[in-house]
């Protein structure tokens, strides 16, 4: 274990390089801040991956009180809707902000914005850069805005392993680079740490996402909430396991339709048909696989090469041409709508940590995330999250208590029972099941254990969550029950939950 650079004691931390962190870090500027991240920066995270764009109700038949109503229609009456109307009216600034830190979104020849269509939403008005390379360009401008802002220190291939509390507040993060322990004191930690598909056999996240900030964040005491909502994309590539190509939901907003290897079309009939909610088309084509069918998205009216250049790349490498053929789709975990609950200055319930971006739950999503909702929010509370710090009292940490390095995370056993228990369709038998799995794995001392916290979580909300709304959907209460609330906990009450659940179910089963 060796001690923090002086020079970076006390300093805001940011955990995470994607759009949140790189928008956090920048927003504080001059202050003084600390960017924490896994890999190299720019290399890792979702963000770089981001197909989809961003919305903005900025088109002149568009408002911010139709995005609104948009969102929490996909949200399924579980959005904070005071949230969601300051997230989404704050659109136009957080633009705004990108375009001026270097982001080039796509515009027409007049130099108005291209705004697309993604499902569920009633207008065009995702806002694309580089065809369908938004998150590359938004990564490649912030982190060039990053590098050369000199308020901010950047720790790449450095580990958040622990966050340290004292009397009740943040007091520093253990650290782990070249496979040493760091202690690093702060009172303020921003965690912008993204999703959880490393925990899933098939995610359109990198791997290496696998809920640590939602993790580092319960074990030190912050509240959890929403954290049974889970979206599966309904249009990963088919190709192996892992980390799967994503096929934009823009290709089906240009007119590609869905069809099964008879060659039916199986949408046409549900309302929106294939720009239906992606809860809706990720359950229709999981249905058609668990029937025995392929699936496959047609394009052929596109001129795929031009409007969809890195779609095309990734369907080559797969040696798939889009401009001739179906693409075999499958649903694959992509977003995450639940995780450290904040408020819309990003603050959690732990005195000294703000999150933002996927890892938090703000109350924007709800039980279903509106596409391209998320760069957008990650980008207002990156702001948001900013100014709050910046007003506050700064930090004078106490040092704490020197803890010995975790174990390296092993999330083998959990992926297997997260991909089986936690997927699109759930059943009680089956979230008792991936607790009764997962609740030893957590409060062991192993390598699964980290990975098992986040995911004992979700199977403790759904199968406390009766009923099926948005993306949670129970094969055993399929219809919505009439009070429904969205719920909020700490990892203490998550693990009594988790046991009382295991021993109602061997009191029943006596
Ligand atoms: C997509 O391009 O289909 C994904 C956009 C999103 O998840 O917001």
């Amino acid at each position: 274990m060796r001690p923090a650079p002086p020079e970076l004691t006390g300093r805001v931390v940011i955990i995470g390089s994607g759009i949140a962190g790189l928008v956090t870090a920048l927003a504080l500027a001059p202050k003084p801040v600390v960017l924490v991240t896994q890999g190299r920066l720019g290399q890792g995270g979702s963000t770089v991956l981001a197909q989809g764009g961003i919305a903005a109700a900025i088109g002149p038949d568009d408002s911010p009180a139709l995005h609104l109503a948009d969102t929490l229609s996909a949200g399924d009456g579980l959005c904070n809707s005071a949230i969601a109307e300051t997230i989404l009216r704050q659109a136009g600034e957080a633009i705004a902000y990108l375009e001026s830190h270097g982001t080039r979104f796509d515009r027409d020849a007049s130099g108005a914005p291209v705004l697309g269509l993604e499902a569920a939403h009633g207008r065009r008005r995702i806002l694309h850069a580089a065809g369908d390379g938004s998150g590359a360009e938004i990564v490649r401008a912030l982190v060039a805005a990053v590098r050369s802002c000199a308020s901010v220190a950047i720790l790449e291939d450095t580990s958040a392993c622990r966050l340290l509390t004292r009397d009740g507040m943040v007091a520093g993060l253990l650290l782990q680079r070249d496979g040493a322990g760091m202690i690093l004191p702060t009172g303020q930690v921003v965690m912008a740490t993204g999703g959880i598909g490393g925990l899933y056999d098939a995610t359109t996240n990198p791997v290496d996402n696998r809920g640590q900030g939602i993790m580092l964040a319960a074990r030190a005491g912050a509240a959890l909430a929403d954290m049974e909502f889970v979206q599966f994309h309904p249009t990963a590539l088919a190709v192996a396991r892992g980390r799967l190509p994503l096929i934009s939901e823009a290709v089906r907003g240009e007119g590609a339709i869905l069809i099964n290897d008879c060659g039916e079309r199986f949408l046409t009939g549900h309302p929106g048909e294939e720009l239906a909610p992606r809860d809706i088309v990720a359950r229709a084509i999981h249905a058609e696989m668990i029937s025995g069918r392929q699936v496959f998205l047609k394009a052929d009216d596109i001129d795929f090469p031009t409007r969809f250049p890195a779609i095309t790349a990734l369907c080559r490498e797969a040696g798939i041409d889009p401009a001739r053929e179906p693409i075999p789709v499958r649903p694959a975990q992509h977003y995450h709508m639940g995780g450290i609950h904040t408020d819309i200055f990003g603050r959690s319930t732990l005195p000294g940590l703000w999150a933002i971006g996927e890892c938090a739950a703000t109350g924007l999503h709800g039980a279903n995330r509106l596409a391209s909702n998320s760069l957008l929010e990650a980008a207002v509370m990156g702001l948001n999250a900013a100014r709050d710090i910046a007003a506050g009292p700064g930090s004078h940490p106490a040092i704490p208590a020197m803890p010995d390095l975790p174990p390296e995370a092993d999330p083998g056993q959990v992926r297997a029972i997260t991909s089986r228990h936690l997927g699109i369709l759930r059943d009680g038998a089956s979230l008792h099941a991936a607790i009764a799995g997962l609740l030893p794995l957590a409060l062991g001392r192993g390598g699964a254990s980290d990975p098992a916290i986040t995911a004992l979580a979700i199977a403790v909300f759904a199968a406390l969550r009766q009923e099926s709304r948005g993306a949670h959907a129970r094969t055993d209460f399929p219809a919505q029950a009439i009070h429904s609330v969205s719920r909020r906990m700490t990892l203490d009450q998550i693990i009594q939950s988790a046991r009382l659940i295991l021993s109602d179910n061997l009191a029943r089963s006596a």
